[in-house]
């Protein structure tokens, strides 16, 4: 762990869940140190299930993250002071794919090891989880059908990872 965090309980993180992710956005790394990936998320939670802090995330299978999500039992969500330069960074993520470049190089960013995870070091928030499901999202399941021709006209139906948030570490 990077000296410059200090570990907290999720219990403990007064941030608004909503405006978190759904606005600010989230890095979200699958991988270890020796070899990860960073992708930018806008979807996605934090509550308790099973009597566990969780997080989940929902990442389509062709993006480069997923080969990372599925090969390792970590991943983690990172969040960056609320600047146009995260922004920047966050826009570039969710834009550019680890598959053509490495997107820590091309936005200087450093990931470091956390507790056998990876997350930049530039982070604000940082939540290290262990993945205890995942399932694919499929068109059957969906109540109201209208949610599906929107955000599914490639059939990339996401595959759901929810993790126990298993350390937090904050600035
Ligand atoms: C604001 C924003 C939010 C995103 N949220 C998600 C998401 O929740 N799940 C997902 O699969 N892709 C999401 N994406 C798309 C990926 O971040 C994008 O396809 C990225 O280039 C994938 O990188 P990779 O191929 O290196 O994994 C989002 C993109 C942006 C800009």
């Amino acid at each position: 762990m990077m000296s410059e965090f200090t570990q907290c309980s999720p219990y403990e993180l007064t941030q608004n869940p909503f405006s978190l992710i759904g606005k600010e956005w989230a890095l979200l790394t699958g991988g270890t140190i020796e070899n990860c990936n960073p992708m930018t998320v806008s979807w996605g939670g934090l509550g308790i299930l099973w009597n566990k802090p969780v997080a989940t995330v929902y990442v389509r299978p062709q993006r480069y993250t997923y080969g990372f999500m599925e090969e390792n039992d970590l991943f983690t969500l990172s969040f960056f002071e609320n600047t146009p330069e995260y922004r920047k960074v966050l826009g570039f993520c969710g834009k550019e794919s680890g598959r053509t470049q490495n997107k820590w190089t091309a936005c200087d960013l450093h990931p470091c090891a956390f507790d056998g995870g990876a997350a930049p070091k530039e982070a604000s928030l940082i939540l290290v989880c262990r993945k205890l499901y995942a399932q694919d999202l499929t068109e059957d399941c969906f109540i109201d059908k209208s949610v599906v021709a929107p955000n599914y006209a490639g059939d990339d139906f996401h595959r759901m990872y929810i993790g126990e948030i298993i350390a937090c570490y904050r600035r």
